[in-house]
């Protein structure tokens, strides 16, 4: 299986986020390719079979700049895409609430659930991502 895990991340939250994911897919087997928005060279997203993608929410549930220009950039709608978001409940409540995650889940119509993650990923939060990581591969795999 081959993975791309593409991530914004200003204070870190989201970039824990991916490296957690990577290192769960490291013990899967699953070799992981890395690509930092706005600082690395894009990949055809069409190389891999699921392209994880991460960004935070800003400024009352927007996308960051940098994560706009990364969707300009890839310029179609890869259907490999699994969505994920750090954002903070205290910024505008549920409504806000990592909106810029499911902003991008819907325009990539993913078929996969979103993950979202109250600030950092460490503590309980672990838990919630590796279940929600089992989901994402059993059905990957079902699509395989
Ligand atoms: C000015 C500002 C506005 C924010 N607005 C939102 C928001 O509308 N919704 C949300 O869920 N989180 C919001 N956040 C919280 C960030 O998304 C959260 O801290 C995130 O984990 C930061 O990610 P990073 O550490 O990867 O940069 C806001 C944070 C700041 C500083």
């Amino acid at each position: 299986m081959r993975i791309l895990i593409a991530y914004l991340s200003y204070s870190g939250n989201t970039e824990e986020v991916a490296s957690y994911i990577g290192e769960f897919l490291n013990k899967e087997g699953v070799t992981v390719e890395w690509h930092r928005i706005g600082i690395d060279v894009l990949k055809d997203p069409a190389y891999y079979d699921l392209v994880f993608l991460g960004t935070f929410t800003w400024d009352r549930g927007s996308t960051p700049d940098e994560v706009k220009d990364f969707v300009l950039e890839v310029g179609y709608k890869p259907g490999n895409m699994v969505i994920f978001g750090t954002g903070d409940t205290q910024f505008g409540g549920d409504d806000l609430f990592c909106r810029a995650a499911d902003k991008l889940a819907r325009f990539y119509e993913s078929s996969f659930p979103v993950l979202k993650v109250e600030q950092s990923p460490r503590g309980s939060q672990e838990n919630k991502i590796e279940q929600w990581l089992e989901g994402v591969l059993d059905n990957a795999k079902s699509y395989a």
